[in-house]
């Protein structure tokens, strides 16, 4: 994956810091602070320290089994943490459902996609917005028509994000009856749907060929000037190096390093954390 391994201990180090010294500048869209999260045993996220930029893309890295998943749970309120704090606007999500993190600004995709696959496609993106309805209990058993406001207002939106994401044309199709390339971007459009201030995609480009992966990077780019920021895993180091503002770097539970991406491309503890990982074992 790391093409160039001839590269010098001391230089790294030092762009390190440099870099911490770039990112404490800017404002904060997401922190987590000294994360920790155990299964059993097992310490699968362990102090971790976190910074997303407001109004950038953000990747998170490090080999199978990192943790980077379970950082992404934590966040979205899957699983409670066992220790540490997820910041979010300024307030700690800690005690959170999932939808109430939705209904906060977070919205997210998962590394194996869940869409509804006997839904059409256009109801899977109203599914995205449910959480932000307002209507309450009554209004639903006697559909008043401040519903069914709400109702065509979720359907305007479902149907903006599916024509954003180039799926208009399949709006009446069942999700499990379209390409894989496009189920991957149809829970793009659903995540988008719930009009999120922070995005969080775990490994969107897996299973993408290189046009696929090259047009997601440019709907990333393009979505990002909706006042959005974005935090994605990945594996892929093409879409990581083009469109990363801010990589972080974490190995088993910890973080190892947090630069622009053309100094952790180069950062010796990333090719190593990589590298030790390489027998038996893929990247
Ligand atoms: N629900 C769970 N119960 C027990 N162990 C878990 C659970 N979820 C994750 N783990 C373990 O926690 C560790 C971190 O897993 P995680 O899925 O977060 O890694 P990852 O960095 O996302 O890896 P990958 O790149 O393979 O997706 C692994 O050892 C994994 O087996
Ligand atoms: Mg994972």
């Amino acid at each position: 994956m790391f093409k160039d391994n001839s590269v010098n201990m001391e230089m790294s180090v030092d762009t390190n810091k440099i870099n911490e010294n770039i990112n404490s500048d800017k404002k904060e869209a997401l922190e987590t602070q000294e994360l920790t999260k155990r299964f059993g045993g097992l310490i699968a996220v362990n102090n971790f320290d976190l910074k997303v930029n407001q109004g950038e893309i953000s990747s998170l890295i490090g080999p199978n089994g990192a943790g980077k998943t379970t950082v992404f749970n934590v966040v979205t309120g899957i699983y409670q943490p066992d220790g540490g704090r997820v910041i979010f606007k300024g307030e700690d999500l800690a005690g959170n459902k999932p939808h109430q993190i939705v209904a906060k600004g977070i919205a997210r995709t998962f590394q194996n996609i869940r869409l509804f696959s006997n839904m059409t496609c256009l109801e899977n993106v109203m599914s995205g917005q449910h959480c932000r309805g307002s209507a309450g209990v009554w209004s639903s058993v006697f559909k008043s028509s401040y519903q069914k406001g709400e109702e065509n207002r979720i359907r305007e939106e479902a149907e903006r994000r599916l024509h954003q994401v180039g799926l208009w044309k399949f709006r009446d199709e069942l999700a499990k009856n379209i390409a894989y390339g496009s189920q991957r971007m149809l829970e793009i459009a659903r995540a988008l749907a719930s009009n999120p201030d922070l995005l969080i995609l775990d490994e969107p480009s897996s299973g993408l060929n290189d046009k696929e992966s090259e047009d997601l990077m440019k709907f990333l780019k393009i979505v990002l000037k909706e006042d959005l920021t974005i935090l994605l895993i990945e594996h892929d180091m093409n879409v990581v190096m083009g469109i990363s503002d801010w990589v972080t770097v974490m190995d088993e539970g910890k973080k190892i390093a947090g630069g622009l991406p053309e100094d952790i491309y180069h950062n010796p503890l990333v090719i190593e954390a990589y590298l030790g990982k390489e027998e038996g074992e893929e990247l």
